[in-house]
């Protein structure tokens, strides 16, 4: 009755079902995977946010595919403070990253045409390849020195159904940029297979030295379309505020964004009052910003502080981004870790291989979560770690 690509295990994994059983026990859980702003205890200026979404102008229908070229200039003043030039035209605006990596799924893959993906990365990817009927091929990131592109695995992952890249700049839950060098090298292997580059650059300003890191937006080498929203840019994932910016040679911007539009109009998704108060929205990614840099820079702190103090766990490099990785002796499943970690020490963290790792041994923690919180459950997990 219903199609092979909706064929997925529905049953909750174990390491959820784990959690389901302590929360209806009634066990408090210290929740390490926090990734939800709203819920991180960050002060938001709910008033400015509200007032915003109550627009006189929103009463009426204005049905534009690419989005209001309101907010698609607030979209483009956004790359513009960081000295990219975008055309607010290049810009075309979804509900939600997810949402812009469909469309660019679809513009670019016959059903079955490969994409190549980054491992260890986001774990939508699948879900969002199954919608779309299109196969993923992972090329790995190498841990040396700070996670790097595997050129060499790249290029033995290209075949003749190869359409395009995924870069994540910064890469969740490595927290590795694309280095200079390395984009060069990523638009050289692009134009030499005729690929596009999809860039998901959502972590793009939470880079914790404060460098800015150049975007992909303005990526003039090969056709390119670079995905960003306000779920991460001003920690608002509920306001479902996101866009492609698409780059590159004239001609192929030009095709591309043709063809963009009419998938954008067959659904029309973004609703007027939201895109009407997408400039102020996103000026709160400057104050909001600064308040989730801190957390990060704090939460790291301790968490390096408390691994001083002991010997047999390591945090990886890591230069933006939400997350930290922590190496952890095997000795068992990582997935069997974190369940246990969550029986015992009443410690939520994500093992591993949710992120597709090569190996066991990783947890990942966010760095969101309230100080407080992220303290004690180190200290748990730690202590548990280290009998
Ligand atoms: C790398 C990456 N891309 C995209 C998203 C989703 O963004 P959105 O809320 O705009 O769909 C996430 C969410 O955590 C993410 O980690």
């Amino acid at each position: 009755m219903f199609s092979k690509r909706t064929n997925w295990k529905l049953t909750p994994n174990r390491f959820t079902e784990a959690e389901r059983e302590l929360r209806a026990a009634g066990r408090e859980v210290l929740d390490l995977t926090l990734c939800n702003p709203t819920r991180a205890e960050l002060h938001y200026d709910s008033d400015a946010i509200l007032q915003a979404l109550n627009n006189p102008k929103a009463m009426d229908y204005d049905p534009q595919p690419k989005g209001l070229l309101s907010a698609r200039e607030a979209v483009a003043n956004y790359y513009r403070k960081q000295h990219d030039d975008v055309d607010p035209e290049s810009i075309l605006l979804t509900t939600s990253t997810s949402e812009g990596y469909s469309y660019v799924f679809r513009l670019l893959c016959n059903p079955d045409d490969e994409i190549l993906v980054l491992k260890p990365s986001y774990p939508l990817f699948d879900f969002l390849a199954d919608l779309q009927d299109v196969k993923l091929v992972p090329y790995p990131l190498i841990y040396d020195h700070g996670w790097q592109i595997d050129f060499p695995s790249l290029s033995k992952a290209v075949s003749d159904r190869t359409r395009a890249v995924v870069a994540v700049h910064p890469n969740n839950p490595t927290g590795s940029f694309v280095s200079n060098a390395e984009r060069q090298k990523l638009n050289q292997f692009c134009r030499q297979h005729n690929l596009s580059l999809i860039a998901d650059e959502v972590f793009l300003d939470y880079a914790h030295d404060g460098a800015p890191r150049p975007s992909f937006a303005a990526n003039q080498d090969v056709l390119t379309f670079t995905l960003s929203g306000l779920s991460k840019i001003s920690g608002l994932p509920q306001m479902k505020v996101a866009w492609i910016v698409s780059s590159g040679p004239t001609d192929k911007v030009t095709a591309a964004l043709g063809r963009l539009e009419i998938i954008a109009d067959t659904y029309l998704s973004m609703n007027a009052p939201i895109q009407l108060a997408t400039p102020v929205l996103l000026e709160q990614g400057k104050s909001i910003q600064p308040l989730l840099l801190d957390r990060l820079r704090t939460n790291l702190a301790e968490l390096d502080r408390q691994l001083t103090l002991q010997k047999t766990c390591q945090r990886l490099q890591l230069e933006g981004g939400w997350y930290a990785l922590l190496r952890v002796p095997v000795t068992q499943s990582d997935e069997d870790l974190a369940i246990e970690l969550l029986r015992e020490v009443s410690v939520l963290v994500h093992p591993g291989h949710f992120y597709d790792f090569p190996s066991d041994g990783y947890l990942i923690t966010s760095l969101i979560t309230p100080p407080k919180d992220f303290r004690a459950g180190v200290e748990r997990v730690l202590g548990r770690l280290n009998p």
